[in-house]
């Protein structure tokens, strides 16, 4: 493998000469999945792919995708019907199902559905150009064995999105947490730690390029560490780096969560109080079944810490509802978590038997579909209304934004973010600013989704 200082940096797809075949890269689940889209196209650009958005125009098609609800692959299925038929008409047109539904089913994905002609697991990516000269000599081509090793420090990024504002970096791959109900484990494998000179090299290459906001991702950051550099280390280097730059990150775990990183945080003015720390559920006998390693009690301490730390901190989470043998008082436990906490915002999912995992092969998936609908009803009702009273009391507030892109329903206005991750709405804003600038806004109004406001001073 090259030394992390022979990286060579990655560009962007949109600006590159047109090439003789192009790739085409749709991608599902998690900002990791984005993330690893880039790596892929960075692999095969080096090969001389070019990139188009439509998949009608190319001759490779890849599919970046996730297993972590049934949902998510089923959603991919209907993908490939409609690859079938383009297929029908680009013969020539190589298919890949790339990324963690094929790392779960592997081989089974070829004989279920014969238009693919290759699958690669996300430890595979660098076998792809060898994989696709595979399939044109007429084999079809499977890489899925999971590495102890692999972090591509050395592969170089394409940026695909046109966006020079936001970019994403893995800082680590993998997971060893084995929470119950969860595939990720079985899809990525072993956790392993970038290490930190690459991540410091391609942060500063970015805020070189114009970046404004790099998000840091792992599955569970908090256990990051490369040679004694620990997350609270990394976030350090990072944010001294690139002084101009708002640094974020995710996914942090709440039994890992240390108060040196919410110290590191508040030590920096490039560190952005903004912590995704997903709860699951509020009843310890859930929390034990779900082997997260924390009881209520604890999580509710963490969140004490952030807002001890950070008095601005947003703090987001995700939670489960109807996880095996989840009774009404056990969700109801959840309900009471959710407002104790004072969530920010919160993302919620109706539990998904996923097969392999030791809550498929050891508790009944036992709750039914009406009774976990009405429970997920429940949650975004309180959150909803946790996330209104939050965003009221911006109210009055000036806050700065780092503005993304017009909005979609008024093109005079833009909408970007605030330091702290609140989604903003700025009023006006696209008469005289550009993505990538940070006004100072005058909150003046909230729904639950956003914060509207209006430049008090260009900036
Ligand atoms: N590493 C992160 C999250 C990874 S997956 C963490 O530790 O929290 C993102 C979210 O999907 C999880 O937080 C969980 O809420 C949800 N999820 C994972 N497996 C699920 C399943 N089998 N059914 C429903 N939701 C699930
Ligand atoms: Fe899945 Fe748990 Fe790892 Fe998150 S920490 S990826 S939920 S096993
Ligand atoms: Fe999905 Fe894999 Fe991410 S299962 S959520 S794409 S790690």
């Amino acid at each position: 493998m090259a030394l992390a200082h022979e990286r060579v940096f990655g560009q962007r797809a949109d600006l590159l000469p047109v090439a003789a075949y192009k790739a085409y890269i749709e991608t599902y689940g998690c900002q990791m999945n984005f993330a690893d889209s880039e790596l892929v196209a960075g692999i095969l650009q080096n090969t001389g792919y070019g990139f188009t958005q439509q998949p009608e125009d190319a001759d490779l098609v890849l599919i970046n995708t996730c297993a972590i609800r049934e949902h998510a692959e089923e959603k991919i299925w209907q993908r490939l019907r409609y690859f079938t038929s383009l297929k029908r008409q680009r013969p020539h047109l190589i298919i890949g199902v790339i990324g963690c539904m094929a790392e779960r089913l592997k081989k089974r994905l070829l004989d279920e559905a014969p238009v693919v002609d290759l699958i690669a697991g996300p430890d595979s990516y660098r076998y792809l150009p060898q994989l696709i000269r595979q399939v044109e000599s007429g084999t079809k081509a499977v890489h899925v064995l999971l590495s102890r090793e692999e972090t591509y420090a050395d592969v170089a990024p394409l940026r695909l999105s046109p966006n020079r504002v936001s970019a994403y970096i893995s800082i680590m791959r993998g997971c060893n947490n084995m929470c119950s109900f969860c595939i990720v484990p079985f899809t990525r494998g072993r956790e392993r730690s970038r290490p930190w000179e690459s991540i410091v090299e391609e942060v500063i290459h970015l805020a070189e390029a114009g970046y404004r906001e790099i998000t840091l991702l792992g599955q569970n950051v908090d256990s990051y560490e490369d040679r004694g550099v620990r997350f609270a280390h990394l976030l350090a280097k990072v944010a001294e780096a690139a002084p101009q730059v708002w640094i974020r990150f995710a996914t942090s775990h709440p039994k890992d969560m240390q108060d040196e990183v919410l110290e590191t945080i508040a030590q920096h003015p490039n560190l952005t109080p903004y912590i995704h720390l997903p709860v699951q559920a509020g009843s310890d006998a859930v929390l034990q079944r779900m082997n997260r390693g924390y009881t209520a009690e604890w999580y509710l301490q963490r969140v004490e810490a952030i807002r001890r730390y950070l008095p601005d901190a947003v703090v987001s989470t995700d939670i489960i509802v109807g996880f095996c043998g989840e009774t009404e008082a056990d969700f109801e436990e959840t309900l009471k978590l959710m407002e104790a906490a004072q969530f920010d915002s919160v993302y919620q999912f109706m539990y998904s038997e996923r097969p392999g995992t030791f809550a498929a092969r050891r508790y009944a998936d036992d709750i039914p579909p009406e009774v976990k609908k009405e429970r997920l009803e429940r949650v975004i009702q309180s959150a909803q209304a946790l996330s209104l009273a939050r965003n009221r009391l911006q109210i009055g507030t000036r806050q700065r934004v780092l503005l993304e892109k017009p909005s979609r329903r008024d093109p005079k206005d833009f909408v970007g973010r605030t330091f702290s991750g609140r989604t903003t709405v700025v009023r006006g804003a696209a008469a005289f600013a550009n993505p990538g600038d940070i006004v100072l806004a005058e909150i003046t109004d909230a729904t639950s989704a956003t914060l509207i406001g209006y430049v008090s001073c260009p900036n």
